[in-house]
């Protein structure tokens, strides 16, 4: 057999946790929890920016879809995650790690585009408050959210373009929860140096590059608001320290995988599991908790109730069969 012209691997093994069968189980639970409130506080977001008609602005438009990138970004992982942690064998086909890659990296490179129009839209209403209207009107909002898309699109394909045709022939054990670029192009029985140097380029350096580019910005709206010293300067600040925290949540863990992803620290496993698991959960809370309109606008839509309380006795529902 020709291992170099052959595909011979058609899964991989993913080793997660190895850690012991009822620390496990404390993992499924956990995750389980997490990935509960990820999606429940998510779509909170969603249902609240819609229905609240004092939330119909540029600013709660944004968070809405970027609440929604994060529950796609966290579901693209996560749920297979929790699954494995219950069976012995956890293995992904060679085509479940190419989509979860693909689909990662689109909703990944959109987050990243639509936190960028996150800031603009901040910049505009604190640098030129007096043109906001006309410039934040809703063509270019639609236009930024369409930009994001295509972004994230141009910015997975020209990265799995080159990685779905790898050949696979030896070894197939990825030490991590879920199939990641640095890790799997790692596993080829081929040259991969170029395409190592792509994703370094694409997801590493353009990560960085987004992250200065953005803590700049911000740099600018802080100081032009100090100077502008008001009253409503207190709110666009905390506004901005929420914004900031994200941008930092969500690019610090990116910049640490693919920045520097070819030297195998297992440090890289803890970051992907925050950047995946953790950050979706916290954009809401970041959100939600620091911010006043928000918090008015949630408890006036009272079907909410309805929601957590089903939330609350799925998860007896879930903590009773564990313990059965
Ligand atoms: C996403 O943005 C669009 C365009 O402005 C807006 O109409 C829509 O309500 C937003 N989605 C959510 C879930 O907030």
């Amino acid at each position: 057999m020709d291992l170099k012209n052959g595909s011979v691997v058609t899964e991989f093994i993913l080793q997660g946790f190895s850690v012991a069968w009822k620390l496990q189980i404390v993992f499924f639970v956990t995750f389980s929890l997490i990935y509960g409130a990820t999606v429940l506080g998510n779509v909170l977001i969603m249902v609240t920016v819609t229905c609240s008609s004092t939330l119909h602005s540029p600013m709660y438009f944004l968070l809405g879809n970027l609440s929604f990138l994060d529950m796609c970004l966290s579901t693209v992982t996560t749920p297979k995650m929790i699954r494995d942690l219950l069976t012995e064998h956890k293995t992904i086909s060679i085509w479940g790690c190419m989509a979860q890659m693909f689909f990662m990296h689109l909703f990944g490179g959109a987050e990243m585009s639509l936190l960028i129009a996150m800031a603009v839209d901040r910049y505009v209403a604190i640098c030129k408050p007096l043109h906001y209207k006309t410039i934040m009107s809703h063509r270019v909002l639609t236009g930024f959210l369409l930009l994001s898309w295509v972004i994230g699109l141009i910015h997975t394909t020209s990265q799995m373009v080159f990685t779905v045709g790898l050949p696979f022939c030896g070894p197939n054990v990825l030490d991590s929860f879920f199939c990641d670029l640095p890790l799997v192009i790692k596993l080829a029985c081929t040259e991969t140096y170029i395409l190592e140097l792509l994703v370094i380029v694409n997801s590493g350096l353009l990560s960085l590059l987004c992250f200065i580019l953005l803590l700049i910005s911000y740099v600018v709206m802080l100081v032009t608001i100090w100077k502008h010293s008001s009253s409503a300067s207190s709110k666009a600040l905390s506004t901005l320290s929420a914004h900031i925290t994200v941008v930092t949540l969500f690019f610090g863990p990116a910049i640490f995988i693919y920045a520097f992803p070819f030297n195998g620290y297992s440090v890289d496993k803890f970051l992907s599991m925050f950047y995946s698991i953790i950050t979706p959960l916290l954009n809401p809370i970041i959100y939600t908790l620091r911010n006043q309109e928000m918090k008015a606008a949630i408890k006036r839509l009272s079907i909410y109730k309805n929601i957590i309380s089903k939330y609350l006795n799925n998860i007896n529902f879930l903590m009773y069969k564990i313990h059965d």
